[in-house]
This record gives structure tokens, C-alpha cells and sequence, in this order.
């Protein structure tokens, strides 16, 4: 049985993952860009930065700003995100989530939240769910993002266990392939990935059980 269970935060505790989009795409709509829900797939578990430099190429449009002016649009995109995120309760954390955290305290499995983003302690407050994990890495602990294993390795270190007793839950491409580079056994939700498939595939968070979870 795997000794520790590592949370993607945005699309897999909440539905955090539609709000980065509406947020991009009030941004994009702005600045008369394209951007639709395929073309945000690459950006879930991609850090702010690197979402928008995703978004500029998709629009050839890499070279056409200053770092001055890309912070300027990041800082835009994270107001739209911020206004969007000001109204989540615990009511929003996803079906099946919750039990499973409360599953794995009882089984002495510890718990993690691998997030790359900056708002992630701000989210996991507003859902009470702050003190409910053994550990937490977030953009802070990290200097890449996903899929470079770093977030998911920092939580194994941090939690004193090896990737192998681990299993990491997401919704992205780059979620799954960061948790496989790190040598542990993956989760995906409602996730279409190009590259090796996560061990198990789930349409949904109330699909999770503990004991699927963990085997
Ligand atoms: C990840 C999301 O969790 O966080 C990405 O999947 C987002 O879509 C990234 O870009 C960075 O988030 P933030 O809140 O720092 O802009
Ligand atoms: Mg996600």
C-alpha cells in the first residue's frame, strides 16, 4: 500500500481549474487573441508566466511584448483570478475529496497538495482545508514547474518517503508526467494524455476511493 497520497490543487480538490481558464480568456478577449478550452489544456499545472508565453505563441505574438508588459498581463489575469476565487467555501471542494483525506488520516497515510500556483494557500483557506494536509508545496518551494518532477519530489522529501510510496493525483498532462518522472504510481481526472497513461484513469473525483487510490 502506498504510504502517502499527493494532491493536485486546481481541477482535482476544487474546480479551481475553470477559473484560470475564465481568467485567461477575459484577458485574451482584450487583446483580440484566440484562445479556447483545447488550447487551455496546455496550461493546467503550467505557472503563470508560462501560461502566457503558451497563450502568445498559440497567437504569434511571442515577440511582441516586453517582460514589462507580459507582467502586466499576468497581473491582469491573476486580478480577473482573484475576483473569481473571492467566493469559494468548503462547499466547493469537489465530491469525493474530502473522504478521502479523512480515509487516509484514519489508515496513517499521510497527505499533500502539489501546486504551482501562487494563489494555492489563499484557495486551500478558503475551502478549510489549510491545516489539513501533512505538507503543502506550492510555487514557493519550487523553480519549475510541471511536468519537471521538482513539486511532486519536494513533497516526497518533505513527507520522509520515497517516490515509489507515492501516488499523485491530477488533472493535466503535465501533472501526470511530472508524477511518473518522479517515480510514482499516478491518478488522472477527467485527463486526456498523449504521453504514457496514468496508472488509473478516473472521469471524476467521486470516483476516488482509498482503497483505488492507494493499492
Ligand atoms: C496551476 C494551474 O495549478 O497553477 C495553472 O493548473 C496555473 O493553470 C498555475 O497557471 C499557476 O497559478 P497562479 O495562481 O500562480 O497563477
Ligand atoms: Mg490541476
Amino acid at each position: 500500500m502506498k504510504k502517502a497520497i499527493i494532491f493536485d490543487l486546481d481541477g482535482v480538490i476544487t474546480d479551481t481549474a475553470q477559473f484560470h481558464f475564465e481568467a485567461w480568456k477575459m484577458l485574451a478577449d482584450s487583446l483580440g487573441f484566440k484562445f479556447d478550452r483545447a488550447d487551455n489544456e496546455r496550461l493546467k499545472g503550467v505557472s503563470r508566466m508560462d501560461s502566457l508565453n503558451i497563450i502568445l505563441e498559440i497567437n504569434n505574438a511571442l515577440d511582441r511584448f516586453s517582460p514589462e508588459e507580459k507582467e502586466a498581463m499576468c497581473k491582469t489575469k491573476n486580478d480577473n483570478y482573484v475576483e473569481l476565487i473571492g467566493r469559494l467555501t468548503p462547499a466547493d471542494i469537489l465530491p469525493g475529496i474530502s473522504e478521502l483525506i479523512d480515509d487516509a488520516e484514519r489508515h496513517g497515510v499521510k497527505t499533500a497538495v502539489a501546486s504551482v500556483s501562487k494563489n494555492a494557500s489563499s484557495v486551500l483557506s478558503s475551502l478549510g482545508l489549510l491545516h489539513r494536509f501533512d505538507y503543502i508545496a506550492d510555487a514557493k518551494k519550487i523553480t519549475k514547474s510541471k511536468p519537471d518532477p521538482e513539486i511532486f519530489s519536494v513533497c516526497a522529501e518533505a513527507l520522509g518517503l520515497e517516490g515509489k510510496d507515492c501516488v499523485g493525483i491530477e488533472d493535466s498532462q503535465a501533472g501526470i508526467e511530472a508524477i511518473h518522472s518522479a517515480g510514482m504510481r499516478s491518478v488522472g481526472i477527467n485527463v486526456t494524455v498523449t504521453s504514457r497513461k496514468p496508472d488509473l484513469e478516473l472521469r471524476s473525483t467521486k470516483e476516488l476511493t482509498f482503497d483505488l487510490v492507494t493499492e
